[in-house]
């Protein structure tokens, strides 16, 4: 959801009127990309390093994030949305983990569109708690292949991202799915979240779908 921030400062206004349009721009991002026929979804809303950011802004974006779950959960349940959290609760306030997963159960059999929402995630934690767990689970360190590495991760649930969009002009990875993003596409705009519209939306699927995708192979006949 980057530029946000800018999408305010633009305008003149607090940096939160621009998480708060961003909000309102998730609504849109998600129907038209259901509309395109994309099954699984993810926001990167709030990464572990995020809790490094002013109080004000961090508590800012902890109520909007708790208004818009309780808000909005009960629209997405009715269009047969399964919202996922990946990332950590621990530090949540427990009254806002309790609504992340009060939506989360009530909307866990849904056969929609999955809404999996990236909030106090890293992908390095992802990794670590990952290992953490399968050192506890007592695995063999032999048998331990791929497949079963990524059923410890938050995704086990989503295939990896064949597409990720990055908006207001970063060139980054920050932290952001980085087991399953090994052979993901990526499409950057200079676009601020807020102002992202369908017809650029289908545009990056358009671009998605032109590239050829190797997976560390060689093109062509008989590759
Ligand atoms: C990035 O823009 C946006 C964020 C770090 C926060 C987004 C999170 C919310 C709006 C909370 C609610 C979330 C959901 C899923 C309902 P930025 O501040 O980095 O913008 P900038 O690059 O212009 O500074």
């Amino acid at each position: 959801m980057d530029g946000n921030g800018r999408w305010a400062v633009e305008r003149g206004l607090p940096r939160l009127e621009g998480h708060r349009e961003g909000v309102e721009r998730i609504r849109v991002v998600l129907e038209t990309l259901r509309s395109l026929g994309v099954e699984h979804v993810t926001i990167y809303a709030f990464s572990t390093e995020n809790w490094g950011r002013p109080q004000d802004e961090v508590e800012g974006l902890m109520s909007l994030f708790f208004v818009a779950v309780e808000e909005q959960t009960r629209e997405l349940h009715e269009r047969n949305v399964r919202i996922v959290h990946l990332g950590k609760t621990a530090n949540l306030d427990p009254e806002l983990r309790g609504a992340v997963e009060d939506a989360q159960r009530l909307t866990a059999a849904n056969t929609g569109i999955t809404l999996n929402v990236a909030f106090d995630y890293g992908g390095r934690d992802e990794i670590l708690q990952a290992v953490r767990r399968i050192i506890r689970d007592g695995l063999d360190p032999d048998a331990l292949d791929e497949e079963t590495f990524r059923h410890y991760l938050f995704t086990a649930h989503s295939p990896d991202p064949d597409l990720i969009i990055r908006t207001g002009g970063e060139q980054r990875i920050s932290n952001f799915l980085l087991w399953q993003s090994a052979y993901s596409e990526y499409y950057h705009t200079p676009t601020l979240w807020p102002d992202l519209l369908p017809a650029e939306l289908e545009q990056a699927l358009e671009a998605y779908r032109a590239r050829q995708r190797r997976y560390g192979k060689v093109a062509g006949p008989g590759a």
